[in-house]
C-alpha cells in the first residue's frame, strides 16, 4: 500500500466514466476544496479507466487522465483509492480483487458483484486490511446501508420492505398516473440514466434482486444468495390491474422483501398491491424507499433518489470521503458487516398473504361457483369479488377475486385447476397484497 501519512494526496483511480463515472470525475474535479476539506488531505483524481477512448464525453479532462489499460490503475502504487463504476460482472469483479490485493482501498457501486461475490471480497479485504465501501450499490442516494452497518447496528432485524428499483418505479408510477404504455415510460427513464445498460435488469426485477440480496445480508447478518430470490418481473401487469387496484384501495408497487422467519428467511422481488395509505404507495417516480424494522429502533423508513448521476455520486464521494478521511497514521478498518453462509431461505411456496387474481371467464350461470369451489377445496377463504368488464359478444367477463390469508403453494395450485376448466379463458394476474 502506498505511503499515506499526512497531507499526502489520496491518489484515485476511476474505473469506469458513464453515467455515474462522469459524476464521481465531475464532483472531483470541480469541487476538490469542498471534499479535501473534509478529508483533511487532498484527494487527486489520477487516472480514468474507459474502454474507448475517442469516444465525446460530457465532462472535460485534463490531458493524460484517461486510459484504456486497467494496469495503470491497478498497478500503480502511488494510487491508493479505486473507484469501481463500470457496473456488471466482468470484468469489474476481477478487477476488485486486484485492487484490493494490491492493497488499495476500494468504493464500488456494483449491486450485481456485491450480491454474487461480496462476502468473498469483504473477507480479501478484510486480509489485506484495507476498506470496500459499497453505499452506492443500492438506493442511489440513500444511505441505507450506512445505516444498516453502523447507525442501526444494534437492532435485530425482522423484515426490510423496500422500493429500490427506481427505473421500475417510475414506470409503475406513469402507467398509474397518466396511464402512460408501458414502452414509453420506459424509454423516458433510459433518456434520464436511470435505467441499466441492458433495462431487462429493472425491469425482469434481477436489479432488484442483487440490492435485495445485499440488504438482507448486511440486516439479518446471513447470506442471502439473488439465486435463493423469488423475482418476478413488471412486464406482465396490464392497464386493468391499475384500475382494479385504484377501486380496491391499493397502488401497484415493485416490492423487493425479505423477512426473518420462524424457519428462515423469505426473501422476493414481484410487482403487488400496497394499501393507499401505506408509506410505501406513496414513493413515486424514481424515487426509492426502504422500511427496515428493528427490535430497538421499531420501523424506520429512508426514502430518495434512488438513480440517476447525482444521488449515485453523492454516494460514491461520500464514501470515498469516508476513506481518505480515515487514513494516516493508526487508521483503522471502518465498520462492515461479512454475512455468513447460514443457508435457511424460505421457498416462496410457503409465502402466506392476501391474493389479487384477475381472470377471463365465461359469462354464464354457475361459473363462479366452479371457482369458488377450487378455491375453497385448496383452503383459500375470498374476500371480494369484482365483475365489471363484460363482453357480450363473446360471453365472457373479468373478474378480479382478493381472497383472505392464503398460502402460496395453495393458490397456485388452485389457479392451475382453475386454468383447466372449459369456462376459464385466461389467468391475468396473480398479485400478492402487502401490507
Ligand atoms: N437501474 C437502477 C434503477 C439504477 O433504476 O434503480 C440504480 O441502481
Amino acid at each position: 500500500m502506498s505511503d499515506l501519512s499526512d497531507n499526502i494526496p489520496v491518489n484515485i483511480g476511476l474505473l469506469g466514466l458513464g453515467v455515474v463515472g462522469g459524476g464521481v470525475a465531475a464532483a472531483l474535479l470541480e469541487q476538490p476544496e469542498d471534499i479535501s476539506a473534509q478529508t483533511g488531505r487532498p484527494v487527486n483524481l489520477k487516472k480514468v479507466l474507459v474502454r474507448d477512448a475517442a469516444r465525446p464525453r460530457d465532462v472535460q479532462l485534463p490531458d493524460g487522465l484517461i486510459t484504456t489499460n486497467p494496469e495503470d490503475i491497478l498497478a500503480d502504487p502511488d494510487i491508493s483509492l479505486v473507484v469501481e463504476v463500470i457496473g456488471g460482472e466482468s470484468p469489474a469483479a476481477q478487477y476488485l480483487q486486484d485492487a484490493l490485493k494490491a492493497g488499495k482501498h476500494v468504493v464500488t457501486a456494483n449491486k450485481e458483484v456485491m450480491a454474487k461475490r461480496g462476502p468473498e471480497l469483504l473477507s480479501l479485504a478484510q486480509r489485506h486490511n484495507v476498506n470496500l465501501l459499497y453505499e452506492a450499490s443500492v438506493g442511489g442516494g440513500i444511505p441505507i446501508i450506512g445505516c444498516l452497518v453502523k447507525e442501526l447496528a444494534a437492532n435485530r432485524f425482522r423484515s426490510v420492505r423496500s422500493i429500490i428499483n427506481g427505473t421500475t418505479n417510475y414506470i409503475l408510477t406513469r402507467m398509474a398516473n397518466d396511464h402512460t404504455g408501458f414502452a414509453l415510460a420506459l424509454s423516458e427513464a433510459q433518456e434520464q440514466g436511470y435505467a441499466e445498460a441492458d433495462p431487462t435488469n429493472d425491469i425482469e426485477g434481477y436489479d432488484a434482486v442483487y440490492k435485495l440480496s445485499i440488504l438482507a445480508g448486511l440486516a439479518f447478518h446471513r447470506r442471502v444468495p439473488p439465486e435463493s430470490i423469488h423475482r418476478e418481473g413488471i412486464t406482465r401487469l396490464q392497464p386493468q390491474d391499475f384500475r382494479y387496484a385504484h377501486e380496491l384501495g391499493y397502488a401497484i408497487k415493485s416490492l423487493a422483501i425479505a423477512t426473518m422467519e420462524e424457519g428462515g428467511i423469505q426473501a422476493r422481488v414481484y410487482p403487488a398491491l400496497v394499501p393507499q395509505d401505506n408509506m410505501l404507495a406513496k414513493v413515486d417516480g424514481v424515487y426509492n424507499a426502504v422500511e427496515v424494522e428493528g427490535s430497538l429502533c421499531g420501523r424506520v423508513l429512508i426514502h430518495g433518489r434512488g438513480a440517476g448521476r447525482g444521488p449515485t455520486t453523492s454516494a460514491v464521494v461520500g464514501d470515498l470521503i469516508e476513506i481518505a478521511r480515515n487514513l494516516g497514521a493508526g487508521s483503522t478498518p471502518l465498520p462492515s458487516i461479512t454475512p455468513e453462509d447460514a443457508g435457511g431461505i424460505r421457498s416462496i411456496d410457503d409465502l402466506e398473504c392476501q391474493y389479487f387474481l384477475r381472470l377471463n371467464i365465461a359469462d354464464r350461470p354457475g361459473v363462479l361457483a366452479q371457482i369458488a369451489r377450487i378455491l375453497g377445496e385448496q383452503n383459500i377463504s375470498i374476500a371480494s369479488v369484482l365483475q365489471k368488464d363484460a363482453n357480450p359478444e363473446a360471453q365472457t367477463a373479468e373478474i378480479v377475486i382478493t381472497t383472505h390469508p392464503a398460502r402460496e403453494l395453495w393458490v397456485q395450485k388452485a389457479l392451475e385447476l382453475a386454468a383447466n376448466l372449459e369456462v376459464v379463458q385466461e389467468i391475468n394476474s396473480l398479485l400478492r397484497i402487502e401490507d
